[in-house]
Formats: structure tokens, C-alpha cells, sequence
């Protein structure tokens, strides 16, 4: 028996990166998969890997800024499956051009503002709301949502990114606090630096190097090791695990920012000729 067997999903943004692997995971520990994305026909790719591979999977369009094309999500999975055991909001918006316009707080826009948190907070929000009755219903469910590391400090760009995956932090707990008693449990993945389609179009081959540094891992984060995460969340192992974001970032956001400093400046002045990790 795996992990998943028995359970039903449904996960958007699925055509891609850390959705499409949590899609392929969810399958592999037994579960029968709604993948949805904006793009229906990666949506279906996916759902088809599943099914070439013996798995149980259905691919639609989703577009996640759309109120009742969440609802419709929603009763489509029920229909095809009988019942839903998790929702997991993962989709994000990664239009470069909003990226653009969101690195000068005096430039700040509030359209892109807007555009951002109805996709990355919305989308989820709205999708839970749909979900809930019948998850209550059945007294059993589990909502995930994908979070970032930009939730978890200040930032010097994506003043509306970061503060979308803030806004996804409260929704988690307050999901978890106002329906764990009913059965409910609501808990975030926070990745860090990933290696997903969307990662490598915006992160130069020099960012990429730099995002190495950053690691205390000997390596980048992969979309499997965040979907290896969800799929416990999403499982009964994780029955007593509720409201909590949960750190996949190969150890970036460890140290203290002194911790740099004391690489740099404290530890050579005691320690002459000594090589330092992240020197
Ligand atoms: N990759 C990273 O380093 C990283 C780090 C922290 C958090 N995250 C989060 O992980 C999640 C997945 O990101 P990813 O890196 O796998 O990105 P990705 O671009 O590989 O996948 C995102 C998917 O979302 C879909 N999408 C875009 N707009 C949509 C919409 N309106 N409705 C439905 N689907 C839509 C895209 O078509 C794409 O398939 C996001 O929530 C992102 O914020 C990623």
C-alpha cells in the first residue's frame, strides 16, 4: 500500500515544475490526480505520464484568476472521482513583464499588485472556499498551499510577490484554525531556490552561482524534493500536522545574516589561513 492509495487530488498550476512533479508523486503513492494549469494541454500531458504509467489521472484547463472556473474545478474532480481528499494550490503568476515593473518600490504598481495576489492568493483562497463544504461534509480533508522563502523576510524587489506568499501564510493558519476541529488540515510548503521551467528563464547562469553559494545543501532544490514534502503533508502520516509552513530550502534561510559577516570579518582575525564555507 502507498502512501496516497485510496485518496483523490486535484493541483493546479500541474503542467509545470513543482505542480507537475507533485502531480507525478501523488500518482506514485496511489492517488488519482485532477492536473490542472492555465495550460490545458500540459495539464493533459501530465495527466497522460500518469496514465501511460498505470496511475489514475484526468488533465483540464484552469485558470485560477477565474472565480467560476474554480467552482467548476472543484465539482469536475468530485464528478470524476466520488469525493476530494486534497486540494493543493500551487499555481503562481509568472508573467516576466510584472517581474519587471516590480523592482522599484517608488515604481510601485498596483496593477501588477492586483494581477499577482489574484493568481497566487485568490486562486488558492477562492479554490478552498469551493472545496470546504465538501470536505466538511465528509469530515476529512487536506488543503496545501505553495508558499515561497519570500514570505519569510524583506525583500529589495517583487514587493508584490513576497507579499502574496505572505498573504498565503495567514490564509494557511486561518483555514487550519477556523476548520482543523472539523477535520480539516491546511498547512504551506515554502520552497527555496528551486530548479523549475520558471526558475531557470529568469535566473541568469551567474545567478544560478550565486544561488549555489546561498545553498547549505551541495546542490539546488529539485520540483521532487518539494513534491516528496506535499505528499506526506497530503498523507495520513501527517495527520497531526496542521497551520504549519514548512521549510524546503536546502538549508538557505539557516544562518543568521551575521553568520556572513563573521565568515568575512571575526573568524579570519582568530583563525589566520583558515577556509570557511561560503568565503
Ligand atoms: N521555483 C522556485 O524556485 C520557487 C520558489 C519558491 C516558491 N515557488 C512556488 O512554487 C509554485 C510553482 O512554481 P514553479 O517554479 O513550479 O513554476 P512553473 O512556472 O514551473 O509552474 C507554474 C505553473 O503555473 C501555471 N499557471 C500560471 N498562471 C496560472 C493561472 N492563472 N492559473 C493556473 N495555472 C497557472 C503555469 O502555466 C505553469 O504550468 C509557485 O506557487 C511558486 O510561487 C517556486
Amino acid at each position: 500500500m502507498t502512501r496516497l492509495t485510496g485518496k483523490t487530488a486535484v493541483i493546479t498550476g500541474a503542467g509545470s515544475g513543482i505542480g507537475r512533479a507533485s502531480a507525478l508523486k501523488f500518482a506514485a503513492e496511489g492517488a488519482a490526480v485532477a492536473v490542472t494549469d492555465i495550460l490545458g494541454e500540459t495539464a493533459e500531458a501530465v495527466a497522460e505520464e500518469i496514465r501511460a504509467a498505470g496511475g489514475r489521472a484526468v488533465g483540464f484547463a484552469v485558470d485560477v484568476a477565474d472565480d467560476l472556473a474554480l467552482k467548476d474545478m472543484i465539482e469536475r474532480t468530485i464528478a470524476e472521482f466520488d469525493k476530494l481528499d486534497i486540494l493543493f494550490n500551487n499555481a503562481v503568476n509568472t508573467a516576466a513583464g510584472k517581474r519587471k515593473r516590480d523592482v522599484d518600490f517608488l515604481e510601485f504598481d498596483p496593477a501588477v499588485f492586483h494581477e499577482i495576489v489574484q493568481v497566487n492568493v485568490l486562486g488558492g483562497v477562492l479554490a478552498s472556499k469551493y472545496a470546504l463544504p465538501h470536505m466538511l461534509e465528509r469530515g476529512d480533508g487536506c488543503i496545501l498551499f505553495t508558499s515561497s522563502t519570500s514570505s519569510l523576510g524583506g525583500d529589495v524587489a517583487q514587493f508584490s510577490y513576497g507579499a502574496s506568499k505572505a498573504m498565503v501564510n495567514w490564509y494557511v493558519k486561518t483555514i487550519a484554525t477556523n476548520y482543523g476541529k472539523q477535520g480539516i488540515r491546511c498547512n504551506a510548503v515554502i520552497p527555496g531556490v528551486i530548479e523549475t521551467p520558471a526558475m531557470k528563464a529568469w535566473a541568469s547562469p551567474e545567478m544560478h552561482a550565486a544561488f549555489m553559494k546561498l545553498q547549505n545543501a551541495p546542490r539546488l532544490g529539485q520540483p521532487e524534493d518539494i513534491a516528496n514534502l506535499a505528499a506526506y503533508l497530503a498523507s495520513d502520516e501527517a495527520a497531526f500536522m496542521n497551520g504549519g509552513l514548512y521549510k524546503c530550502d536546502g538549508g538557505m534561510t539557516a544562518p543568521l545574516p551575521f553568520a556572513q559577516l563573521q565568515l568575512d570579518y571575526l573568524i579570519p582575525r582568530h583563525k589566520p589561513g583558515a577556509a570557511f564555507v561560503g568565503s
